[in-house]
């Protein structure tokens, strides 16, 4: 197996904000994840540097295109280096070997019989550089059109000369792979769009534009001696095959099929347009469309064009560093695992630092930095005399054979979902292992174990176990953690490449030699706790920076949306009423409709038991099935059974709404199943 996967290129203009980190990083978690595997893997990201936006850029500037883009495409390049992004090519569309490849396509799309000449009218906004219907925009206040997402006005382009794409033909050539290969577009919900826009019928494409000259030249020659320039799509979306040169070569034998990874705002264009290209083209489509949600700063999606949205990630790597006695690197790690874990992979996702520092306090600094610091030191007191040592004898018993269990169960379950393309329910997995680490040592209790004299084997046996575990964890969260994880193995005497464990072969720690591993006091945290102090600072430093309004104590916002007016409050209950209803977090596992009854929604709901719970829920009029599953809910868990229209019925999900229901109960972050909500 290979893996090959992309970012989008990065329109050139723009400066590097949390977002583009955001959808690097995820696809370095999973570069670095299949490295580990063995995997030949290659990982390409770039800049977009043609079309009407960066043409006005540089007019802007003063600049000749060309000067501009090259002054500003390293801003992207050096982001990524700082931040250690693990990119094997880096892609720019004015690359000669890019633009011979579009050229190629170009002529491969016209013998194919798919372009004609025709002449376009219609809306254009340059911030998406994309052709809208009317129905598709906004009406400002002005009564101007504008687009929806960079709520600028569109501009009016007056009967242009451009040849067209025959994307209409490709509508159902592309339902039909889609059925075929239910993992071509992930997560499930994005299937689900692209699916009923595809259905709801294609138009035909303007691929090429005269009224601007900054773009790859159009080959075929115009009857009317019209110069085109490439539609600035059709243009960027070919990186992704550009990059790997052409047919023949070695790269594109090896590496093709691609993984895309992309934000949602871009979906249509990758997951329609691009494989039709490709297949007009008689070209290999891509494996999968892998789609993730926005980044938004209190409900406002982080973007160029929203300067209260921005925030830079270097800057913000570098403020949750600042003390850190590791420096940059850990700050960088610490925003990696908080964007990483705190949105599972599609959805939309809130930056808060409240959400940061909650993350960073509880999981890093103390779930991860405590097993650490408390194994260093019990292996500082205990392991001269006990050095770790394995005796199987010990792991039939209770605790042992319960940290053994939860090793195993950590290697498989994060590799499936690094390999499922959900790095978020990976962590949790790993934490899993974290936590019961902990639980560990409170259970054997070393230390009182050597004081009251207990077989000496066992203690060694506890310093062995807790010691694998450590570097099972230092290795399976490295490509998350990648910094923070080197460390960590080295303190326990492990200076090996990080790779991926198999799930029988969890004795890392049986190769390493006796005594070797980190005196405490060299061992200074990893991740600090971040004080009140520390976190005004970070907050300081970044509002500063980018203009981000929130504060921890979540201070009035200029964003902030105005309160509803309160409803009329009823008679009060006392807290010990309240508290007789025992409310859990669930996961929604399946959906379906039960039939004849409009209503009704059968679920299965896991709620951290040994089997999932059976719902019966009146939401049916509110939400698809599809929509539904992996979603976190609230659920009344000691409620009564009943039986509703035959089916067993344990428990009740809380939803907003007085007569039909208009919202579903939710949490703001990923909670494991079965927690207590108060
Ligand atoms: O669209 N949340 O480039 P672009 C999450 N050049 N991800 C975000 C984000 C947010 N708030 N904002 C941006 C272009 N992104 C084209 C792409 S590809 C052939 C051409 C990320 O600079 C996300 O990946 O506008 C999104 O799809 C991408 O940046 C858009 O980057
Ligand atoms: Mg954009």
């Amino acid at each position: 197996m290979t893996f090959y996967i992309t970012t989008p290129i990065y329109y050139v203009n723009d400066v590097p904000h949390l977002g583009h980190a955001y959808t690097t990083i995820v696809a370095d978690a999973l570069a670095r994840f299949h490295r580990m595997r063995g995997e030949p893997t290659r990982f390409l990201t770039g800049t977009d540097e043609h079309g009407q936006k960066v043409e006005e850029a540089a007019r802007k500037r003063g600049l000749s295109n060309q000067a501009f883009v090259d002054e500003v495409a390293p801003r992207f390049q050096e982001a990524w280096t700082k931040l250690d992004i693990t990119n094997d090519d880096f892609i720019r569309t004015t690359d000669a070997r890019h633009k011979a490849f579009v050229t190629d396509l170009w002529q491969r799309l016209h013998a194919a019989g798919t372009l004609s000449l025709n002449t376009y009218q219609g809306w254009y906004c340059v911030g998406c550089e994309a052709f809208y219907t009317e129905s598709q925009l906004e009406k400002a206040d002005d009564g101007a059109w504008r687009c929806p997402t960079h709520k600028r006005a569109v501009d009016w382009v007056d009967k242009e000369r451009s040849w067209f794409f025959n994307l209409e033909r490709f509508a159902q050539p592309l339902l039909d792979h889609i059925a075929a290969n239910p993992g071509f577009i992930q997560p499930e919900a994005y299937r689900n769009e692209v699916v009923s826009f595809l259905r709801g019928g294609l138009r035909d494409l303007s691929v090429s534009r005269t009224s601007f000259g900054w773009g790859v030249p159009v080959p075929t020659p115009d009857p009317e001696g019209q110069q085109h320039v490439m539609y600035v799509w059709l243009d960027a979306l070919s990186n992704y095959m550009s990059a790997l040169g052409d047919e023949g070569s070695p790269l594109r034998q090896q590496f093709w099929p691609a993984v895309h990874l992309l934000g949602k705002d871009i979906l249509r264009f990758h997951a329609v347009y691009w494989p039709a290209f490709l297949l007009a083209a008689g070209l290999p489509l891509p494996q999968t469309i892998l789609c993730h949600g926005w980044w938004t700063v209190r409900g406002e999606k982080i973007s160029k064009s929203l300067p209260a949205t921005r925030i830079a990630p270097l800057a913000l790597a570098g403020a949750l560093a600042e003390g850190n006695p590791h420096g940059f690197d850990l700050g960088n790690d610490a925003m990696r695992y908080y964007l990483l874990r705190e949105v599972p992979l599609g959805n939309d996702g809130d930056f808060t630092f409240e959400s940061l520092f909650a993350r960073y306090n509880a999981e890093l600094a103390n779930d991860l930095g405590n097993l650490v610091n408390r194994t260093l030191a019990m292996l500082a007191k205990l392991g001269g005399e006990h050095p770790p040592a394995s005796h199987d004898r010990f792991d039939g018993d209770g605790a042992h054979a319960q940290l053994l269990a939860a090793t195993t169960k950590a290697v498989d379950d994060a590799g499936a979902a690094f390999t499922a393309f959900a790095p978020s329910r990976a962590l949790e997995a790993i934490w899993t292992l974290v936590r019961e680490a902990n639980k560990y040592i409170d259970a054997t209790q070393p230390w009182r174990l050597a004081r009251t004299g207990a077989d000496a084997n066992q203690v060694a046996h506890v310093l062995f176990r807790l010691r694998d575990a450590i570097l099972v964890i230092g290795h399976l969260a490295s490509p998350v953690l990648p910094h923070a994880t080197r460390q960590m193995r080295a303190w326990f005497g492990d200076a090996s490449e990080p790779r991926w464990p198999g799930s029988t072969e969890v004795e890392l720690g049986a190769t390493l030699a006796a005594g070797t591993w980190a005196a405490p006091a060299d061992a200074r945290p990893l991740f600090p706790r971040l004080d009140d102090d520390r976190q005004a600072a970070i907050v300081a430093a970044i509002a500063g920076d980018a203009a981000v309004t929130s504060t921890p104590a979540g201070a009035p916002t200029a964003i902030a949306a105005a309160a509803p007016e309160a409803p009329a409050a009823g008679p009060t209950i006392a807290f010990a009423d309240f508290a007789r209803a025992e409310l859990r977090v669930g996961r929604v596992t399946s959906a379906a409709v039960v039939p004849k009854a409009k209503k009704l929604l059968h679920l299965t709901v896991d709620l951290g038991e040994a089997a999932p719970r059976s719902i019966v829920a009146g939401i049916a009029e509110a939400y698809t099935t599809d929509a539904l599953v992996g979603r976190q809910v609230i659920v009344v868990a000691n409620l009564e059974p009943a039986t509703i229209r035959g089916i067993r019925s344990e428990g009740m999900i809380l939803a907003a709404g007085d007569d039909a229901i208009v919202g579903l109960s939710a949490l703001d972050r990923d909670v494991a199943p079965g927690t207590r909500v108060r």
